[in-house]
């Protein structure tokens, strides 16, 4: 047993949830590290089938801790409307932890980031308009408030009081009106109540698990391509979704993570703007979209469909030091003739294999080799050897491209439709 990184290896929405649900069944502990209620990780189990945004994908095994980590902003009420779903159907929240030391996304956070991606006009990120990039911009300009705030009114009071004259200027600056200061101490009076109790400091909570050798999930949000650092800036999100920051998201140090499983889907989505240079916007991306029900889980929006791009997934691994792979969505490319795979760059007329700069990236070519596709469905398949040889070929060959083995295959959004080729607890 050992601590594992679970994040996503291209845009986002790799199936992080399903493969964290699936690996839950034999964790203690399950930390979200990072982002907010912009995620939207999708769970088909025996409870049902959920878009879990802040709440991590161990919460239906009431033995597992849950804990929203440090490095995450929570947007209370939106953790309040996923929390009443998952007891409507069934699911014990006992488990819940919050990080004390977590951000608090305020109603403000959203109006400001409306308010701000109105005012880029042409050029707007395409968020989730959750308030994400307005609550670290207040976390890194030291004017946030966290969760641990709500259980010392006085100091809260102090630090509201501040945080509204601040924000009541920016507002009149977008001609929005001010906020109601008693309205607003009701509602952080009403959080302390209804999610007081399960803030905690997280710390020692997380120290004894990974001290006493249990199996701890990192969960992370979005992928690496919308990385704060390593993604397609400006068009990514606020907060690190790689492994590196896994560590510092939960509380641990990096020397406690034995592996790191880089989720990938066998081709590549994007929702949001910025370069994608692999969409397909043809018959081909909408037959994606189609049978993958490519629709955004937080905002439905449909979502950029394009072949596997094999650059952006190495990005991943060298960033994210992946120790294998989950493979998601095999069964989505059943029936297709011929595959593609983008295995190289064209940028004026130059072959590259690294991410350029992002306006760069808006202009390369895509480079292709192409592989036979299979006609079988692969949705009843629970082993490699009963899979059609060029599915075989074709993860074979994405195994190669990232020099990473494969550790599961899943062929349906439900729990066991899945194969594993190689479990993240027989590498500990
Ligand atoms: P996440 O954000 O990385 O957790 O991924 P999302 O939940 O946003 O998107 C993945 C979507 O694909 C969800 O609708 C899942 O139910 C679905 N899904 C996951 N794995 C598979 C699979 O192997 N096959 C099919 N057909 N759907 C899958
Ligand atoms: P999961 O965890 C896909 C995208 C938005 C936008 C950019 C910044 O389900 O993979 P933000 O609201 O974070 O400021 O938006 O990132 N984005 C996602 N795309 N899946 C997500 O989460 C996303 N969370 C944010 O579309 O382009
Ligand atoms: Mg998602």
């Amino acid at each position: 047993m050992a601590v594992t990184a679970v994040v996503g290896a291209q845009w986002g929405d790799e199936g992080k949830g399903r493969i964290v649900d699936y690996l839950a069944q034999r964790a203690q502990v399950v930390i979200r590290f990072q982002g907010g209620d912009n995620a939207g990780h999708t769970v088909v189990n025996k409870f049902g089938k959920f878009q879990l945004h802040v709440i991590p994908c161990g919460i239906f095994f009431p033995e597992t801790k849950c804990i929203v980590g440090t490095g995450t902003v929570v947007n209370p009420d939106g953790l309040l409307a996923e929390m009443e779903l998952l007891k409507q159907a069934g699911v014990s929240l006992d488990n819940l932890w919050l990080s004390e030391r977590a951000h608090i996304t305020l109603p403000v956070h959203r109006l400001i980031e409306e308010a701000e991606e109105t005012a880029r006009k042409g050029d707007q990120i395409g968020t989730t308009k959750r308030g994400i990039g307005p609550s670290y911009s207040d976390k890194a300009a030291r004017d946030g408030l966290r969760l641990g705030d709500l259980l010392r009114p006085e100091y809260l009071k102090g630090r509201a009081k501040r945080l509204i004259e601040r924000k009541n200027r920016l507002l009149s600056t977008y001609d929005r009106p001010p906020i109601d200061e008693e309205e607003f101490f009701g509602t952080l009076e009403r959080w302390t109540a209804q999610i007081g109790p399960r803030i905690i400091n997280t710390m020692p909570m997380i120290r004894d698990a990974v001290k006493a050798g249990e199996s701890v999930l990192l969960e992370g949000q979005l992928g690496v391509m919308r990385d704060l650092d390593w993604g397609i800036y400006p068009y990514a999100t606020s907060s690190n979704p790689t492994a590196g920051h896994a560590c510092t998201g939960a509380g641990m140090p990096p020397s406690a993570v034995k592996n790191v499983l880089g989720v990938v889907k066998t081709y590549s989505t994007c929702v949001g703007a910025g370069p994608f240079p692999v969409e397909l916007e043809d018959e081909f991306g909408e037959r994606l979209r189609t049978v993958g029900d490519e629709y955004g889980a937080t905002t439905r929006r449909p979502r950029r469909c394009g072949w596997y791009d094999a650059l952006a997934v190495s990005h991943a691994v060298w960033l994210n030091g992946f120790t294998s792979l989950a493979v998601t969505k095999l069964d989505v490319l059943d029936g297709i003739d011929e595959l593609k795979i983008c295995t190289a760059y064209k940028l004026d007329g130059e072959l590259i294999q690294d991410l350029p700069h992002t306006p760069d990236l808006d202009r390369v070519e895509c480079v292709y080799e192409s592989w036979p596709g299979w006609k079988q469905t692969t949705r009843t398949v629970r082993s490699w050897n009963d899979l059609p040889e060029e599915a075989k070929n074709y993860l074979n060959r994405i195994a190669e491209l990232a020099g990473v083995p494969i550790g599961y295959v899943s062929v349906g959004p439900a729990r066991d439709q899945l194969m594993v080729l190689k479990d993240i607890n027989a590498e500990a």
